[in-house]
Parts: structure tokens; sequence; C-alpha cells
């Protein structure tokens, strides 16, 4: 009989990696060594050849990994006829199941990576009545993603916004989503299987699903007045606060000041940010005190929110927008956990009735 229970797995160590690092205490993020906002300067496809080296060929520079994704999504492009037509009319976290579902299962990590670009925006698309537009591979995963949303290049402030996002919010030790694809991968099941269970994983409140209620929560209380109230009545209902506290985390998430930052260069009169700010710090203080044995701060969500928002993206499409980004993280959980050889299977303890 396995001695021990901790039913969110809580302090329990079930891998070994050398793909990021949490100072969960001092606030700190290192992704394969790297400060996450030296990476965050450095943009995604610097950040995808930073996890995957060992696994494409050759050593990959970031221009480099621009090539093979662009070629990526121009093969993702003609998958798109085979599961469009089934997704329509389908919110879109449901559609993009559905395309991941349709993933082959001999893809390469890039052709599962960016299938995701190319598939939220033919979704969102779709939804608006337009066809999908064809991939330009020469763009970064940032600039082509917006180009094929919109069927127009984006502004640069807009691309380095993106980019920095998707950057940021690459890789985080072992969270839900990349616990689930590291289960999965350890059975030997297949990279597109391992990025479905994934998301699947990810798009739940508590983990990636927060971004979209965090900006349901600015609607509501609509004026600072507001804030305080609002929010003590949420509380006094035992809600929870969308886009705080974390389980590791027991200071600021350092991502949220990452993207903080990046949203104040892309507009530093984001229309919600005076609003966002007064809430943050209302939120923080009753937190404190309705909470006082706990270190409850702003997370990643909080102002993944209102940057997203600020790129005039779909609530609807956040998660799978951080899911885009976080694609290249569970795929290098999968090697890394597939060449330790270990099948995943932990123990449950039988508390129900037993025969007489
Ligand atoms: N608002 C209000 N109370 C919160 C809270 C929040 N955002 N986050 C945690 N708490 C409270 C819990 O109710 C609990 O109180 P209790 O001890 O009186 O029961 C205490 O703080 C500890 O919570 P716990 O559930 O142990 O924390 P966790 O480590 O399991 O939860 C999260 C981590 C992220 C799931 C949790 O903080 C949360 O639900 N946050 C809101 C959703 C969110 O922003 N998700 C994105 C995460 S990046």
């Amino acid at each position: 009989m396995p001695e021990g229970f901790s039913g969110g797995l809580e302090g329990v160590v079930a891998a070994e990696t050398v793909l990021s690092d949490i100072d969960g205490e001092h606030g700190r993020l290192l992704i394969r060594g790297m400060p996450l906002e030296r990476l965050a300067e450095r943009g995604f496809e610097a950040a995808v050849a930073l996890l995957w080296e060992g696994i494409v060929a050759g050593e990959l520079d970031s221009g480099g990994m621009v090539v093979l994704l662009g070629k990526a999504r121009i093969a993702a492009s003609r998958n798109v006829g085979r599961w469009l037509p089934s997704a329509r009319g389908k919110a879109v976290p449901q559609g993009l199941r559905l395309a991941l579902a349709a993933i082959p299962d001999a893809s390469t990590p890039a052709e599962v990576a960016a299938a995701l670009p190319v598939a939220l925006a033919a979704l969102t698309r779709a939804r608006r009545g337009l066809e999908p537009v064809a991939p330009d591979p020469r763009l970064t995963t940032a600039a082509d993603f917006l180009r094929m949303l919109r069927g127009e290049q984006a502004e640069a402030r807009e691309i380095a916004a993106l980019d920095a996002y998707l950057a940021t919010v690459i890789d985080h030790g072992l969270n839900a989503s990349t616990f689930a694809a590291r289960v999965v991968a350890s059975t030997h099941a297949s990279l597109a299987a391992t990025a479905t269970a994934a998301y699947c994983a990810l798009t739940g409140p508590l983990h990636g699903g927060a971004p979209g209620p965090v900006l349901d929560m600015l609607d509501a209380i609509g004026s600072p007045e507001r804030v305080e109230p609002w929010l003590e009545q949420a509380l006094e209902k035992g809600e929870r606060l969308m886009g705080f506290g974390h389980r590791v985390y027991r200071v600021r998430d350092p991502r949220a000041e990452a993207l903080k930052a990046a949203l104040l260069r892309l507009d530093p009169k984001a229309g919600r940010l005076a609003l966002a700010q007064e809430v943050e710090r209302c939120a923080l203080a009753l937190l404190k005190r309705r909470k006082p044995g706990r270190a409850l701060d702003t997370n990643v969500e909080f102002y993944t929110a209102l940057l997203l928002d600020a790129l005039a993206l779909p609530r609807e499409n956040f998660v799978s927008v951080f899911a885009m980004s976080r694609i290249a993280g569970w795929i290098a959980h999968a090697f890394e956990q597939r060449r330790t050889g270990r099948l995943i299977r932990p123990a449950s303890r039988y508390i129900g009735p037993r025969a007489a």
C-alpha cells in the first residue's frame, strides 16, 4: 500500500527537466538557463530554437526556426479542408480540438506546432464567414498569424507585442497541461495525440482559460468606483478572482511584469489599463486581508488578457493563442519524457467499500 497522498500533487517531483526552472519564492523564471526577460526580447522563434535543441536536426537559430515553422505552416494549411467543414459553427476551443485531432500521427514537431496558428486563424475567419488566408512562410509565427487572421499585414508594434507574448509563455515547469503532455508521451502515443491532450488540459479556467474571464470581470466592474464593492462581493460569495494566485509563485509572477511591459510598448494608453491597474491594486489588498496565511499575487493571465485584448483578438481565442506558444513547450517535454523510457503511472489509495 503506497504511503502519503496529495490531491493536487503539490510538492511532488514527477519529472526532471532541463527546459524551465521556476523560483516561486523570488519570482524568477529561467527557460533552458535563459532569464525570461531576455527571452521575451528575443522572440518566439528564438525561444522555440532554445527548447527544441536536440529535437530538430542541426543547430537552429531564430532565423532557421522561422524557415522551419514557415514551411510547416504551409504543410498544415493543406490539412485545413479535412477538419474545417466539421468545425464550422462550433466555439473556437471546440473547433481547435477538431483541428488538433486531425493532425496526422506521423507529423514532425514543427508540423504539429504550426498546425495551431493556421487552424486558429482559419477557424476565426470561418466564424466571420471568411475563407482561410494561405500562410506566408517567410514571416514569423506572430506576424503570419495576425496576417492570416486579418487578411492583411499587422503593424510592427502589434507583431512585436504578440511575439513577446508567445516567447513569454512558452514553458513553465510541470503545469497541468505539460504534465498531461508528459503522461501521454510516456505511453509512446504520437506527438499529435500528446498535443491534443495537453490542449484539453489547458482550456480550463484554473489554467489557460482564465484570461477571457479576466476581461469579463473588468467588463462587469465597469468603472473605478465599482472596483472595491464588486471584488468584495465576489470574494464574499467564495468566488476566485481570475488572474490572481498561483500554485508555485508566492510573489508576483514574473511573466505578468514582462507582459505589462509589452502592453505598454504596444499602447501606453491601452483602453482598459487604468481600470485594470485599480482592480489589481484593490484585489491584492483584499486577498491579503481575507487570506492572510496565503501569498496571492498577480499571475500571468491578468496581463495576458489586457495584451491580447489590445491586439483586438476575440476573447474566446485567448486560450488557443496561449496554446500556439505552449505547444512548443509540450513537444520539448514529450521528447524529454520519452527519453526517460518510463511510463508515468502513479498509484491511488482505495477508500471505497470492501466485500464483507
Ligand atoms: N481568488 C480568491 N481566492 C483565491 C484565489 C483567487 N484567485 N486563488 C487562491 N485563492 C484562495 C483559495 O480559495 C484558498 O483559500 P482557502 O485556503 O481559504 O480555501 C487559498 O487561496 C489557496 O488556494 P489553493 O486552491 O490551494 O491554491 P492553488 O494552488 O490550488 O490554486 C490557482 C492556484 C491558480 C488554481 C488559483 O489561485 C486560482 O484559482 N486562481 C484563479 C484562476 C487563475 O487566475 N488561473 C490562472 C493561473 S496561471
